[in-house]
């Protein structure tokens, strides 16, 4: 399969430009502008991307490439900062610009370039950039323009070298994903072959020649990440491969059962499931402060894990769900490992014997391994699951947690989601739930004084989730979903609706 290199300058919008160039069909990966040559040759490439970065490529220890590879003889495309050191470094020359171009801009192409093929003469791309090309480099010439920008867009046909003022990778840009498309299918050659559904047997081609004859040990969070891993290396392993889930008792409404159900009918696939509710809740007994509620329950996953795994003896490789935007790293992008909290709740076990870790997903982007749990024949509702916290209901009861509490809002939370179901607002709402807040307050049922817990409803919209908007609901929604909780789950006689975003709120309350 034919694959493109995005060089990685540090911009904020990088990891865009790989989904979006994945998007179009075409496989790529991200690795740091100071690749060397050699890697690079190894890599193989078909085309290269440079992407955009704070840096100013004229001041000192600028990050720059080495000449050769322009030498290539590949396309390349260069997307701002990349598009100015393209230019730099092949004799032309940049200057801060006059005007620094910020938002949504009008641009127009002459209509002689194969980057604007079939792409409307005038439209809105996003541009984000304080320096500009001044001179072009030989053999260069300009094929769009902004008010403010003479070289928005550039091209050295016969070396099929183009550079990009604006961003193409941001939605802003109206035509930005045609521009990509033009670029790797009409300059590059490239056509769209990278799928899900053509990945499958690659991917558990990768697994079996790795894990041979070895054993495999997953822990499953009930997550979508997890769940898909598991379901990948099921098919390449079959019962080489051990799935623990432990039930921390924090989880939604028949959640446990219905993870376990999908396993099993959906992939065939036994998992070793261990009740652990009571040992979570009497170390979380008398527990209020959010953080040590967090720090008890993950510490508590590791220990039931790593009791039940021991069971097993010897594993060759322990495996997690990790994707790539947490292998890949914010700023100068490479190959680092982050591994996030709640990718395995609270860090690694140190008392299970592993030779090495597994992680069959850290290629691929969240749309992705949903595709790809629905090509393994994972059911839409576990593929499409919002986002559930490792803590699960421990933070989404204020304060102390009781059994009790616990109860009053996993039965408000289910009417919540199946009432936004039968609205049909479950995908374009990215994450909704109930939670118990602390405040207990008077009402009136019938003829009787009530003093009873009040359930805060949240529902937020959001990209990335490090800020969100809250979701304006159909207030016949709201009173749908008011009505019956407090009609139908006893201990509670108020609902709130959080009209907070965050920031200054969380997603959580807690
Ligand atoms: P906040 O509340 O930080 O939430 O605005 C942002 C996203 O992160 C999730 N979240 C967590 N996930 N362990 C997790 O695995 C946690 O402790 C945790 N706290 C928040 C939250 O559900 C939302 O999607």
């Amino acid at each position: 399969m034919k694959k493109v290199l995005v060089l990685d300058f540090g911009g904020q919008y990088n990891l865009l430009v790989a989904r979006r160039v994945r998007e179009c069909g075409v496989y790529c990966e991200i690795k740091p502008y100071t690749m060397s040559m050699d890697d690079i040759r190894a890599f193989d490439p078909a085309a290269i991307i440079f992407t955009g970065g704070p840096a100013t490529v004229f001041e000192p220890n600028a990050p720059a490439l080495d000449n050769a590879i322009f030498e290539l003889g590949l396309p390349i495309l260069g997307i701002c900062y990349g598009q100015q050191l393209m230019i730099h470094q092949l004799g032309g020359a940049c200057r801060r610009a006059e005007v620094r171009e910020y938002g949504k801009v009008e641009l127009t192409h002459d209509g002689t370039s194969l980057l604007f093929d079939g792409v409307e003469p005038t439209s809105i791309c996003w541009m984000s950039h304080g320096v500009e090309v001044e001179k072009l480099s030989p053999g260069f010439r300009a094929i769009a323009h902004t008010a403010g920008c003479a070289y928005a867009a550039i091209e050295n046909a016969e070396r099929k070298l183009y550079g990009v003022q604006f961003h193409p990778e941001v939605l802003h840009t109206v035509h930005g994903t045609e521009i990509l498309k033009n670029f790797l299918y009409k300059v590059c050659g490239l056509s769209p072959e990278w799928s899900m559904a053509n990945y499958v047997s690659e991917a558990i081609g990768e697994v079996r020649a790795k894990v041979g004859s070895g054993k495999v040990l997953l822990a499953l969070s009930g997550g979508v990440d997890s769940a898909v891993a598991a379901a990948l290396l099921y098919r390449a392993v079959g019962e080489q491969l051990t799935c623990i889930f432990v039930d921390h008792g924090l989880l939604r409404k028949d959640e446990g059962d219905q993870v376990e159900q999908a396993m099993h009918d959906c992939l065939g696939m036994r998992i070793v499931r261990v009740n652990a509710q009571e040992r979570f809740l009497t170390k979380l007994a008398g527990i209020s402060e959010p953080e040590r509620k967090r720090k008890i329950i993950g510490e508590e996953f590791i220990r039931v894990f790593e009791a039940e795994a021991k069971k097993l003896g010897r594993v060759d490789f322990l495996a997690q769900g990790t994707i790539y935007p947490d292998v890949v790293e914010s700023g100068v992008g490479g190959e680092s490992v982050v591994i996030k909290s709640h990718h395995n709740v609270g860090g690694l076990p140190d008392h299970v014997d592993f030779k090495e870790i597994i992680e069959p997903l850290r290629r691929l982007f969240k749309d992705e391994v949903r595709q790809l749990g629905i090509e393994l024949g994972l059911p839409e509702s576990l593929v499409w699951r919002q986002p559930f916290p490792g803590p699960g209901l421990a933070i989404r009861v204020i304060g102390e947690i009781t059994e009790e509490k616990l109860h009053i809002v996993r039965e408000a939370d289910a009417i919540f989601r199946e009432e936004v179901a039968k609205a049909g607002l479950e995908r374009s709402i990215n994450q909704y739930f109930a939670a118990l807040t602390n405040l207990r307050s008077v009402g009136v049922m019938g003829d009787e004084r009530t003093y009873d817990y009040a359930i805060a409803l949240r529902a937020v919209e959001t990209q990335d989730f490090m800020t969100a908007d809250f979701s304006r609901l159909p207030w016949e929604l709201l009173d749908t979903v008011s009505r019956r909780i407090v009609n139908e789950v006893k201990g509670v006689n108020r609902i709130l609706y959080d009209v907070t975003s965050k920031p200054p709120a969380t997603v959580e309350l807690e």
